[in-house]
């Protein structure tokens, strides 16, 4: 007989009920006890309230003949899809629940998250992914390879378009590393995201290299070693707020430009300290981050990949509630040198802010491109040549502040006029020039030194020469490859009005396919 109505809703709650149980109390409680949160506990401290609306909720696995498993029971196929709130704007999320199949990647499970990318893309917002599997499910042999290939090609189509954030909140290894890769921000938990391609028993078989999976894939190995990683998470809970936090400096879409925090109102604060902050020895070291937090906006700084290349400090940070982008040298770390390290974290930071309309200030505090043969062998000219390729390419407004030394190719490489840069000032403490003094003299007047009766002296003299002529700004600002030379204090003011008159910048260039960045 068929059901009545009152059995079909009862039917439908038993349903309900059934799903939020994903793989089982026992497996929510197993989860817990390795300090790991659910995947809907995950999604209801992501969204507003806790709210959120589940979608293909009721998918289970396939089935597939092929498969070992096919008919075992799978709540959700182990992905947890859903759109709801962050911050009052819409984003779209996929969370994989370890405690189905150990969050092991099926077929429905990546179709279901394929949707949800969809939807994000179609919508407009952006896509979050939290990781807690154990790949590829073993049991739906190329049908999991086939859904992996769906995924990346999905991020790939959202890239640009949609910013997308991963969570490594559990394991994530062999090929759906390579979804996190393909996404615009990584977010790692210290402790239980582990990331790699191989696994330290597959290593130890083929090269008898001995490394535990904390010491080759955890948070704080990507985060200083590998660079492959954006933000290094404490806990569940810290991962989300990050996430939060990240979202709230970036637009939904490319078609749309970041939230202004605040009523918009242009707050030109001082720090008088901004003008002592540069040593009066040139070659001291100071922290630059002293300087940033001078010039944004108050406790508004996000530092991107902040253990990895320290030389180069690349951040978000609000300036009058404007979302910026910022690119810096750091002389705290190798005198702020570029290499090949730091000129692929600038270039990354750079193509982000520039495919989401974040307009991008440069700090410039460059004594050059790092020599060394290792430098030179691992291709320091095709990685420096993604910044020029990244800075030129960019069409957003591009403030650069040259704060102290700027010099040759390294200095073209941080946004320097001609790579299109809307407002260019100099500190008076900069030092605009192809090289420095020493090796311009040591060039220049071999021949008059080495004849000289105090070789020495004569040396210094050229030196002071040369520095008080050509180690400043004011050569470059004759010749127009600087707007302005300002006090440091007045640089808030600079970026504030630059920001201002750049608002309708709009810069069009032939139309093509896409450039070749050098790879
Ligand atoms: C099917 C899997 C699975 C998988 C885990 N499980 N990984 N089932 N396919 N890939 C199941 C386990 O059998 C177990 O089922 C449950 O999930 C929980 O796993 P445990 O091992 O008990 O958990 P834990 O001790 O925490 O270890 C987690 C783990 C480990 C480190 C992820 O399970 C593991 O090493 N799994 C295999 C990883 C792997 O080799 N994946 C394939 C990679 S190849 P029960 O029923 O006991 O609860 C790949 C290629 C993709 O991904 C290529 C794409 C381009």
């Amino acid at each position: 007989m068929a059901l009545t109505v009152k059995e079909k809703i009862d039917e439908l709650r038993k349903k309900n009920a059934e799903a939020l149980l994903c793989g089982g109390a026992d497996k929510i409680e197993a989860q817990h006890k390795r300090g790991k949160l659910s995947a809907r506990e995950r999604l209801q401290l992501l969204f507003d309230n806790g709210y959120y609306d589940e979608f293909n909720k009721f998918v289970e696995n396939s089935g597939r003949k092929i498969s070992s498993v096919a008919g075992r029971k799978m709540p959700g196929d182990g992905m947890v899809t859903a759109v709801g709130p962050v911050d009052g704007r819409l984003v779209y999320a996929a969370s994989q629940d370890f405690t189905v199949m150990g969050g092991s990647l099926g077929e429905m499970h990546a179709w279901k998250m394929v949707e949800a990318m969809l939807k994000a893309l179609k919508n407009g917002v952006p896509f979050i992914a939290i990781n807690d599997s154990g790949g590829a499910r073993i049991q739906e042999a190329i049908f999991s390879l086939r859904g992996y290939g769906d995924v990346f090609f999905q991020n790939t189509a959202l890239s640009g378009v949609v910013p997308q954030i991963s969570i490594i909140a559990g394991p994530c290894a062999g090929g759906a590393a390579y979804s996190p890769a393909l996404m615009d921000f990584i977010i790692m938990v210290k402790g239980t995201g582990k990331l790699f391609i191989t696994g330290p028993a597959v290593i130890k078989g083929v090269t008898g290299e001995v490394v535990t999976d904390e010491e080759l894939g955890g948070a704080m190995a990507h985060a200083t070693t590998s660079g492959n990683i954006h933000f290094v998470a404490e806990n569940d809970h810290h991962a989300i707020q990050i996430a939060k936090q990240l979202l709230s400096y970036l637009p939904s879409n490319n078609t749309e430009t970041a939230p202004r925090v605040g009523d918009g109102s242009i707050n030109l604060i001082e720090y008088p300290d901004l003008n002592t902050i540069i040593p009066d020895d040139a070659r001291e070291a100071y922290n630059m981050l002293d300087v940033i937090n001078r010039v944004v906006d108050p406790g508004s700084v996000l530092e991107v990949k902040q253990f990895w290349a320290r030389n180069v400090i690349t951040c978000f940070a609000r300036i009058n509630g404007q979302t910026v982008g910022i690119i810096a040298n750091q002389p705290n770390f190798k005198a702020g040198c570029l290499d090949i390290d730091a000129s692929d974290k600038a270039s990354e930071h750079i193509r982000f802010c520039n495919a989401f309309n974040i307009p991008i200030i440069t700090f410039v505090d460059v004594p050059g491109f790092l020599p060394g043969v290792q430098q030179e062998f691992g291709g320091i000219i095709r990685h420096g040549a993604k910044m020029l390729f990244s800075y030129s390419a960019a069409t957003v407004p591009k403030i650069t502040i040259v704060v102290r030394k700027a010099y040759g190719g390294a200095y073209l490489a941080m946004c320097a006029k001609s790579l299109g840069a809307d407002r260019t000032a100099a500190w008076p403490t900069a030092e605009i020039a192809v090289m420095g003094a020493e090796g311009a003299v040591n060039v220049l007047y071999a021949k008059e030194i080495k004849g000289a009766s105090d070789p020495a002296a004569k040396k210094k003299e050229l030196i002071n020469e040369y520095e008080g002529r050509w180690v400043t700004p004011y050569p470059a600002a004759e010749f127009g490859l600087v707007d302005a030379v300002i006090e440091p204090v007045k640089t808030r003011e600079y970026i504030s009005v630059a920001l201002e008159t750049l608002k309708n910048k709009r810069e069009l260039r032939p139309e093509k396919k896409h450039g070749l960045i050098p790879m």
